[in-house]
């Protein structure tokens, strides 16, 4: 079986990647290297010792996209490609929905029109509303806060119009907590561009040196230590949630779920737990709370348990 994977050279691309060729699918990847480096696929065949088939072009390219179709028979989509950090989304929205969700329309066009239904889509957390309980179920009310919240938004109610519309179409909704760590083998992993937005990225490259301390974005939150508390989930547990959603997920449908542990952790639980499984100190001070965040959101996991036959393995130590 086929996968064609979009933005596979990514952080959880790469991941995903890994655990697709472990089972012995065969991988295509299409990815435009905006935020990611072919190095990282070299990477992929070093640990697997299995090829990726790889083509650089952005999922925006139709003709491109027709020609990987072609080219290859391809069984199911697992898309990831998109653009996802915040801010920038709220500085240049046109953009934000432009490769997101006109990639998405792209995509969707030349599958139907190769006749390939089965859709694996990169949704997010962020879909749920701010007011939503402290355990998040796939159920809650849904309301994004931001351009790039929306986007992934938007493209899940255009998911569900396009089954509505034809009901071969086989959908699974992944919604990803907060994806961390890395690959075992250390060869892969996150390394975002620029001066990360996300706490573990940030972490590291104040590890490193590259960065000389953390700002903690806020310390009075209603939380144990006041600050945010996050539902952390370790990238290989994700990539393996991938692979069940292809497996599980057989039969034509929406199938929402979402990818998380149940447990939270503060952003002063991973700084310690950084300092302690890596022996490094990690400079940080107490900033004023970051706008848009929300003090507690972690996932009820019992649904991809059930489905998926899935459940996080990896503690906050692995991660
Ligand atoms: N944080 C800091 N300092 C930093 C970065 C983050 O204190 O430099 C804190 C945040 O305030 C928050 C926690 O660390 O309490 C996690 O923040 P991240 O930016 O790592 O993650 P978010 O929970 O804000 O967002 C993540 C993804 C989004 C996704 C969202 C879904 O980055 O893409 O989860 O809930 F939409």
């Amino acid at each position: 079986m086929s996968i064609l994977v979009t933005g596979g050279a990514g952080y959880i691309g790469t991941h995903t990647c890994v655990e697709l060729l472990k089972e012995n699918y065969e991988v295509v990847v299409i990815d435009n290297l905006s935020n990611a480096k072919k190095e990282a696929l070299n990477r992929v065949e070093k640990i697997t010792k299995k090829p990726i088939k790889f083509y650089q072009d952005t999922v925006l390219n139709e003709s491109a996209l027709e020609h990987i179709f072609q080219e290859n028979r391809i069984d199911c989509v697992v898309h990831f490609a998109g653009l996802k950090a915040v801010g920038e989304s709220v500085s240049n929205p046109l953009l934000y929905y432009e490769n997101n969700v006109k990639g998405t329309i792209t995509l969707l066009k030349v599958m139907k029109k190769f006749n390939c239904k089965n859709f694996v889509f990169s949704s997010s957390a962020t879909v749920y509303t701010a007011e939503n309980p402290i355990l998040i179920n796939e159920d809650e009310p849904l309301g994004a806060n931001n351009p790039y919240g929306r986007t992934k938004l938007f493209i899940e109610y255009m998911l569900k119009d396009l089954y509505a519309s034809d009901s071969s179409w086989n959908i699974a909704i992944l919604r990803y907590f907060n994806p961390i760590g890395a690959h075992p083998s250390g060869l892969i992993g996150e390394n975002p561009n620029g001066i990360p937005n996300n706490l573990m990225p940030y972490i590291m490259k104040v590890a490193t040196g590259e960065l000389p301390c953390l700002g903690v974005f806020g310390d009075d939150y209603d939380t144990p230590d006041g600050t945010g508390v996050r539902d952390y989930i370790h990238v290989v547990d994700l990539a393996k949630g991938h692979v069940l959603a292809i497996e599980k997920y057989s039969e034509p449908g929406v199938h929402i779920c979402n990818l998380g542990t149940g447990v939270g952790y503060s952003v002063l639980d991973i700084v310690k737990a950084f300092e302690r499984v890596n022996g490094v100190k990690i400079n940080y001070e107490i900033k004023d709370r970051r706008p848009g965040d929300i003090a507690t959101c972690y996932a009820d996991p019992s649904r991809a348990k059930k489905e998926l036959g899935w459940v996080a393995t990896r503690g906050i130590d692995e991660m």
